[in-house]
């Protein structure tokens, strides 16, 4: 019986030494704002996927879409306290960390995606990437949305039409100056309050590109979008330098691949749901889809690109230069 006992004692202890040694998985929270059937939405699920195919249960990864965890505004300090490991802000909403992303605001600066991938992927853009080191901040990739449309309650044609007007924008500085350069008020708010705001028309309009405008539901709350590819709409991957230093060193650069692999997705949905959203927006007949001549859009070119002077010592010239050079 004694010895029954003690085998029992010591099965159970072997039991104890066997839970307390597997390690629990790295928990990696990812937290964004827009819907899942965007980019964004479908690079995070295609990263937590390949992230539980590839390394089981050493490493999980939990998505929190829509604003459900951490609005914009919130996330990158959440971050920093460790409540979320990644996130994807847009590139406008970096300015409490560095003002070199500002570049990416400017109106006008790239002609097309492609010389907006041609300048991140670039040595300067690049760089970029660790531009907010010193604030804790580690920028992983890049990811594309795409060109920003303007949607308003009243057809926006010229520069003039849009006088008076009250558009909501991101946290941005170069973007509250690029709606004061046609004399229109811009105001910042959370993407999470935009439709609202729309609907209640507490605003006259919006910026965004035609995946947001179409997951967000934006154009049946509003009469008419002007295709004006006037901004770029990116994001920067983001993880604490904390975190992701602190990762075991075997395990960082399987993440980091699963990561590449997922925004690489994440881009050609880009790419797809910049031509598929607008058809959609336009078959849906809710919202009139304006084309600028080639003079109208001019005339927003001349009044929004004076903004870049503005801004051109906070940015820097080499950097605003090497992002003019990749249009070519
Ligand atoms: C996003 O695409 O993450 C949100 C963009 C916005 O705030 O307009």
């Amino acid at each position: 019986m004694r010895k029954l006992t003690a085998g029992l004692f010591a099965a159970a202890a072997m039991m104890t030494a066997t839970v307390a040694t597997a390690a629990d998985p790295i928990v990696i929270k990812f937290s964004h704002v827009v819907a899942e059937n965007t980019p964004k939405g479908q690079m995070a699920n295609k990263f937590r996927d390949l992230v539980a195919e590839r390394l089981g249960d050493k490493v999980k990864v939990e998505v929190y879409p829509s604003s459900q965890l951490y609005g914009d505004n919130k996330v990158l300090e959440a971050m920093l306290l460790g409540d979320v490991q990644l996130a994807a802000p847009s590139l406008s909403k970096f300015k409490k960390f560095t003002k070199k992303l500002q570049l990416f605001d400017l109106p006008f600066l790239f002609k097309d995606m492609a010389a907006a991938e041609k300048f991140q992927q670039g040595p300067a853009g690049q760089k970029l990437l660790g531009s907010m080191k010193k604030k804790g901040i580690i920028g992983l990739g890049y990811l594309h949305n795409g060109m920003k449309q303007i949607s308003a309650s009243k057809p926006l044609r010229t520069p003039a039409d849009a006088s008076g007007l009250k558009f909501r924008i991101m946290s941005s500085d170069v973007l509250s100056a690029q709606f004061e350069a046609v004399n229109a008020v811009p105001l910042k708010k959370p993407f999470s309050e935009v439709f609202t705001l729309l609907q209640t028309k507490a605003i006259d309009g919006q910026e965004n590109t035609w995946s947001n405008i179409f997951s967000k539901k934006f154009f049946e709350v509003q009469e008419y979008i002007t295709a004006s590819d006037h901004g770029l709409l990116d994001y920067l991957v983001v993880s604490s330098t904390e975190f992701w230093d602190g990762m075991p060193a075997d395990i960082r650069p399987q993440v980091k691949k699963a990561l590449d692999e997922a925004i690489a997705h994440g881009n050609k949905i880009a790419a797809e749901k910049a031509t598929g959203d607008r058809t959609a927006i336009e078959a849906s007949g809710r919202s009139k889809v304006l084309d600028l001549t080639a003079a109208e859009r001019m005339q927003w070119v001349e009044a929004m690109k004076p903004v870049w002077a503005k801004f051109e010592g906070a940015v820097g010239t080499d950097l605003l230069n090497a992002a003019i050079a990749a249009n070519n």
